[in-house]
């Protein structure tokens, strides 16, 4: 019997709801599919920050690196500044444990709502790849001068070669084990003069293995409106890692609700945990009163059973997923529902035991 160490975050907000509710259904889970879930509880959040003034330990990496995986909430509430919480937390959590693939799939279940008039689960069904180390969110740069006439702030974009490649290498391999064999990248050459050029150039180099791979690029403001008016154009996307930010937003807005949208923070080569965790945040606007859609994380944590080669079970909660949505079981109010977070957990969590 195999046992797989999780490091369980529920960070901030509506994390401390959703995650909850993706334990109950991957313990449904362990259970039917024959496995054991060790898990390890950290109650790092912006209360930790709050009574130490830091968001984790400083051995914080070392204790997570025990756990094979990573399960996370949300990270920021506010009263700590988002940079704070974020650099404090999760950002390091990614940079550190090497994890440079985002993936986030946005799929159209069917029974989800599009706000896109007549669109089908047939026309929304792509990943967007992120790169999830460097470019945009790099941490050279500052503010000089601070106070005076003088002042100015400066934040560089580091896009290395090694970074560059290894985000379109895995972005190649997973359109090629995709039907339509189709890969999108995502680009601004035309106003960002060096990087995203860079970016085009090691684009063109990469495709040239990849033969069968169909390729295009747009620029991100023309994609973002592609992404509404055709979204059946996309197959894979990959982008640097502030465009992967805003189409993974994008994307499952377009197919239904932000609440639903799950990510893998990935390290191919498995030297270090990965981290799995909704798309979404920590929702202040709605968090404490237990009516969030847990889907996300539940789906997240299909992903991170698939990488821990347990396909089977996290293909039985993806299934879940599809029949809860497909035949009008609970669903919360982001999807038009009036179902509480629990009642979602719950139906999915029962769902997997007998699936
Ligand atoms: P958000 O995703 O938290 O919320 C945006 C909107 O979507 C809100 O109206 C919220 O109610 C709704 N929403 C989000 N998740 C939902 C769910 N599961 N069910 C139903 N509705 C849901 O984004 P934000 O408001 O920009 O950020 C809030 C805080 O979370 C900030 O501190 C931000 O930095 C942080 N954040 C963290 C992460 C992360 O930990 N990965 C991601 C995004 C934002
Ligand atoms: C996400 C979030 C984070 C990001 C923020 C909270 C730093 O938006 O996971 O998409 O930009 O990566
Ligand atoms: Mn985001």
């Amino acid at each position: 019997r195999k046992t797989h160490r999780i490091a369980v975050l529920p960070g901030d907000g509506i994390g401390k709801e959703t995650v909850p509710e993706g334990l109950r259904v991957l313990d449904a889970a362990a259970r039917r599919f024959g496995f054991d879930l060790e898990l390890s509880h950290f109650d790092w959040s912006c209360e930790t920050y709050a009574q130490t003034g830091k968001m984790m330990p400083e051995d914080g990496l070392d204790q997570l690196a025990k756990s094979d995986s990573v399960f996370l909430g949300a990270v920021g509430w506010p009263g700590v500044p988002d940079h704070i919480s974020l650099w404090g937390l999760l950002i390091p959590i990614r940079r550190g444990f090497d994890q440079y693939i985002s993936l986030r799939p946005c799929k159209l279940m069917p029974g989800a709502r599009t706000p896109l008039a007549d669109r089908t689960p047939a026309d929304i069904d792509f990943y967007v790849v992120r790169e999830n180390t460097e470019g945009e969110y790099s941490s050279t740069g500052g503010k000089m001068f601070p106070g005076t006439e003088r002042e100015f702030v400066t934040q560089d974009s580091v896009f290395t070669r090694v970074g560059v490649d290894r985000v379109l290498k895995y972005a190649f391999e997973l359109a090629m084990t995709r039907p339509r064999r189709k890969l999108t990248s995502a680009t601004k050459s035309n106003g960002i003069t060096f990087t995203m050029p860079y970016w085009d150039e090691r684009f063109a180099e990469m495709a040239k293995n990849y033969p069968g791979v169909t390729t295009d690029q747009f620029h991100i403001d023309i994609l973002c409106a592609h992404f509404v008016q055709h979204p059946d154009w996309f197959d894979v996307v990959v982008g640097s890692n502030l465009f992967g930010d805003i189409l993974s937003d994008l994307g499952p807005a377009v197919a239904g609700s932000i609440g639903i949208a799950p990510s893998a923070n990935i390290n191919p080569e498995k030297k270090f945990p990965s981290m799995f965790e909704p798309v979404h945040g920590s929702a202040p606007d709605i968090a404490g009163k237990w009516i969030c859609n847990p889907i996300g994380q539940i789906w997240s944590g299909a992903m991170m059973l698939e990488h821990l080669g347990e396909k089977a079970a996290a293909d039985c909660i993806v299934k879940a997923i599809e029949t809860l949505l497909a035949e009008g079981g609970p669903r919360t109010r982001d999807m038009g529902g009036n179902a509480g977070t629990v009642d979602v957990g719950k139906a999915l969590a029962e769902a997997v035991s007998q699936g």
